[in-house]
């Protein structure tokens, strides 16, 4: 089926199964490889991305979800130039070991800066406690979203 969506301000249309996870459509059919395939199951946050300025677990949302909504993966929070504040502060505080699960890291402190920009410890490991690091960069993680902060 033809289905239409709005990815990092890009209109597509995609002959696609409606099943399809938004995953697979983001990393095969529009080729942006920073969203990542981690458990597949919804579990460890390193496919997420933004449905509607809401975080999303990409591997557990069909793509028939996304139809008609806006999609944000974190190339469409990186500048042309430069980087975003929070990439800034993840290298500023050296937070990537393996980096795999940053970039869905980065999308959840995104959305909680988003509607809170002032967070306290508590509420960014509340906002956090959903993406996993096999690396244990949590308190790194911490340390750069409170950088951001206001
Ligand atoms: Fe989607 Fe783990 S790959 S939550």
């Amino acid at each position: 089926m033809a289905l239409t969506l709005t990815v990092n301000g890009h209109t597509r249309t995609l002959a696609i199964e409606d099943d399809t996870p938004l995953l697979w459509v983001i990393r095969d059919e529009l080729g942006l490889k920073g969203t990542k395939f981690g458990c597949g199951a919804g579990l460890c946050g390193a496919c997420t991305v933004h449905l509607d300025g809401a975080p999303v677990r990409s591997c557990s949302t069909p793509v028939s979800m996304a139809a008609g909504r806006s999609v944000t993966t974190i190339e469409g929070i990186t500048p042309a130039e430069g980087l975003h504040p929070l990439q800034q502060a993840w290298v500023d505080h050296g937070v990537p070991q393996c980096g795999y699960c940053q970039s869905g890291q980065i999308m959840t402190a995104a959305h909680l800066l988003a509607y809170n920009a002032s967070p306290g410890d508590d509420e960014i490991v509340a906002a956090m406690s959903g993406n996993l690091c096999r690396c244990g960069t949590y308190s790194k993680i911490i340390a750069a979203v409170k950088s951001v902060a206001a």
